[in-house]
């Protein structure tokens, strides 16, 4: 998303500089042409060397200065930015910002942009509450100023509390929301992420190799875009990404029953978790002591969660469901499709290496119910989940 992208990345004085180097890596790994304005404050906790050199581009300092203005120019500057981001931004710059002061390199380029200006506040939690710093960045959010809101933690000045700059990873996933569109927005969508977990007595389950990242993927993508994410996920070592609603759940039937509570509120559904088939007839109090040379454990089926939710669908709501087979793919996707009344599923074929269970990219085709089908190529779950939404929302503007 950031492939390409001019980000200005303004950093101002405080101890929080320090993390505006690894956010600069961050976004360079992702694509970004990375170009930094730092406040004099700034470059006292961290020499601009350090952003040059991560950057590949000169580090900006001074609003006149013959060479650059010359070579770029902060209006430039302005006008090149796909996106602006301030981390750290202390109470002066985002006071001067509301202020509409522009009295060095930094507070005039900013005034002078179009694109979205994201501000990751970091300072004392104190000032963090001063009612003027509050009243300043009421004004900036009504003005379209993103925040990435700092965070509870001990701070550099001795105090606890609100003010710790926010991590750079959630700075960046805040700049990928900020350059999406919001085309999910007013929309509440349901993501099943995961495995689940069968147990069989206290130490030992059946499951299957699902990593969450599919689902995770999508719930991040919908919540970019906009949409309010319940993330209703099985045991899994992921981070739930920011801002959705997370629901940890550990077996099919507790997946089932957080889901339908829940699912009459939501315009999509996505069931991307790998829901086990079948659990134990009964879970064992005691650990089952190993005896004779074989063992059989009985197993009930559990309910299909899905073809519940297609027998309840109401109007208007979309139902996305995944189908993982090792055969025949397009014919067994097919017969789900139609059996469980989804208007999309995604199959996936996962004994395809670089496909399915654990990895960071996935090969699925995509199967509608008036019978078009999309093969996708090898693509990350990142890019799989925005194809899965930009055939959702095309399904609810009815343009497909
Ligand atoms: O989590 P990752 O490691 O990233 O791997 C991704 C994935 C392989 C898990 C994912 O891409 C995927 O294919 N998910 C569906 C796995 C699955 O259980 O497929 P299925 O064909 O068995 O089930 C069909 C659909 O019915 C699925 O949407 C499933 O969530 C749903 N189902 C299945 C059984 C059940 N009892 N209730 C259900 O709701």
């Amino acid at each position: 998303m950031l492939q390409g992208k001019n980000v200005v990345l303004g950093v101002c004085g405080g101890i929080a500089a320090y993390k505006g180097v690894e956010l600069l890596r961050l976004l360079v790994k992702a694509g970004a042409n990375v170009h930094v304005i730092m406040t004099r404050g700034g470059t006292e906790f961290v020499t601009p060397l350090t952003f040059q050199t991560l950057s590949g581009n000169p580090v900006h300092t001074e609003l006149f200065n013959l060479i650059t203005e010359q070579e770029i120019g902060h209006i430039s500057l302005a006008d090149r930015a796909d996106l602006f981001i301030i981390a750290p931004a202390t109470a002066n710059v985002i006071a001067k910002i509301a202020a509409g002061l522009a009295d060095d390199l930094l507070t005039t380029t900013v005034m002078a942009t179009k694109a979205p200006v994201l501000l990751a506040p970091a300072m004392n939690v104190n000032m963090y509450r001063n009612p003027i710093y509050k009243e300043n960045e009421a004004k900036l959010r009504r003005h379209g100023y993103l925040f990435a809101d700092p965070v509870s933690g001990y701070l550099a000045c001795g105090w606890q509390g609100e003010g710790k700059m926010q991590e750079p990873e959630m700075i960046l996933e805040a700049a990928f929301a900020a350059l999406s569109q919001k085309d999910l927005s007013g929309a509440t969508v349901m993501v099943t992420a995961g495995p689940t977990r069968e147990e069989v007595d206290p130490v030992r389950y059946i499951s299957n190799h699902s990593s969450g990242k599919m689902g995770y993927a999508i719930a991040r993508a919908a919540r970019r875009r906009g949409a309010r994410v319940v993330l209703v996920s099985g045991p899994t070592s992921l981070t739930p990404p920011a801002g959705v609603e997370f629901v940890p759940v550990e077996s099919a039937m507790q997946m089932r029953e957080n889901v339908l509570q829940r699912a009459s509120g939501c315009e999509v559904i996505v069931k991307a978790a790998a829901v086990a088939d079948y659990r134990p007839r009964e879970r064992a109090g005691n650990k089952l002591k190993k005896q004779g040379e074989g063992m059989t454990i009985e197993l009930v089926k559990n309910p299909d969660i899905l073809r519940e939710l297609g027998e309840a669908k109401r109007p208007g709501q979309l139902l996305v469901g995944f189908a993982a087979e090792t055969f025949d793919l397009e014919a067994n996707a097919a017969i789900k499709l139609e059996g469980k009344n989804l208007d999309m599923i995604v199959a996936n074929d996962v004994s395809a290496p670089g496909a399915g269970f654990g990895v960071d990219t996935n090969i699925v085709r995509l199967l509608f119910r008036d019978g078009a089908r999309e093969e996708l190529p090898l693509l990350t779950k990142d890019e799989v989940a925005d194809l899965i939404l930009d055939r959702i929302v095309a399904l609810r503007e009815g343009s497909l």
